[in-house]
Formats: C-alpha cells, sequence, structure tokens
C-alpha cells in the first residue's frame, strides 16, 4: 500500500521516529514516503496515497508544533478517503503531557477520518523501539 507520513520537528526525535515507522512498513511491504511541513512544503498532496501517518511533537505548554499547528489549520482534506493513523511526542516531566496526540486526533476526526488504531504516544528519546514496532505492526494488521 503506498503510505506517507506527515510530521514535523524541531530537535530531530519525530524525524528519528518517522524514519524507523518507514523502515518497518517498508519491510511490511509498503511504498512510504516521508514528509516534512516545513521542508517539503505545508501542502503535500495526499491524494496519491492510501495509508497517511500524521506525528508531531508537543511544545510551549501543551501546544501541537508550530508548522504541524499550521497544516490543521489549512487543511480541509476529507480524511474519510485514507486510513489513517496519528502518532505524539512528548515529555511526562511537563504537565500538559503530549497533547500533541489529543490535538491531531481531535483534527483528524474533525476531518471525518477514522484512526485505524489508539493514537500513539511517545515520552522523551525512544531508547525502547518496542512500543512504535508494536504499533506499527498493529496498523498493519488494522489495514
Ligand atoms: C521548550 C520545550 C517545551 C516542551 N513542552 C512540552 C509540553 O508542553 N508537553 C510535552 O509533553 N512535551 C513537551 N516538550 C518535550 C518535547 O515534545 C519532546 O522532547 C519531543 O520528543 C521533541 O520532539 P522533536 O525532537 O521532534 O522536536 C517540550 C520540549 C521543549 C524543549
Amino acid at each position: 500500500m503506498k503510505a506517507v507520513i506527515i510530521y514535523e520537528t524541531l530537535t530531530g526525535t519525530t524525524q528519528y521516529v518517522a524514519e524507523a515507522m518507514q523502515t518497518q512498513l517498508k519491510e511490511l511491504g509498503h511504498e512510504v514516503d516521508l514528509h516534512s511541513l516545513r521542508y517539503q512544503g505545508n501542502q503535500p498532496d495526499l491524494s496519491q496515497y492510501e495509508l497517511v501517518l500524521f506525528g508531531a511533537p508537543t511544545y510551549e505548554d501543551g501546544k501541537l508544533e508550530q508548522a504541524m499547528r499550521v497544516f490543521i489549520a489549512r487543511c480541509k482534506e476529507d480524511l474519510s478517503k485514507y486510513k489513517v493513523a496519528v502518532f505524539g511526542l512528548g515529555n511526562s516531566s511537563y504537565p500538559q503531557f503530549c497533547t500533541s496526540a489529543k490535538i491531531l486526533e481531535e483534527w483528524v476526526v474533525k476531518q471525518n477520518g477514522k484512526p485505524l488504531v489508539p493514537v500513539l504516544r511517545i515520552d522523551g528519546f525512544p531508547d525502547d523501539m518496542s512500543p512504535i514496532e508494536e504499533w506499527i505492526a498493529s496498523v498493519h494488521q488494522a489495514l
């Protein structure tokens, strides 16, 4: 299945996670592009994909990372056409832990999308990749 991971990062962790997800999805037989909103443009063409993953970190007391915030404010895509999954990054030392995942999920639902699996929340730098691998396996199974 043709897939894209739409993400943004400030300090690289989300990109690291997105690359690991891309590798695993490819191993599972999918064709997977990565799309950084900052570097590859804020208007990705979703129409060529069947599976779309959205991922971003939390900053500024529970806000979605800025480029992703701008993207969801502008994007009026009907997400019912796609298979969708959402992941968010944060750090549980902050009171508003990982609200990026919740904000992204609420936006997906508002755009008529139905996440294939529960959102994935990643706490800090993922030294242990197994929760991410399990989540990608569950996305693959849900297709
Ligand atoms: C200034 C600053 C503010 C942050 N605010 C939050 C926050 O409100 N909630 C949260 O869960 N994580 C917060 N974080 C943690 C980041 O979301 C986390 O480190 C994430 O992995 C960074 O992803 P990135 O490397 O892709 O930018 C903050 C980090 C920094 C440096």
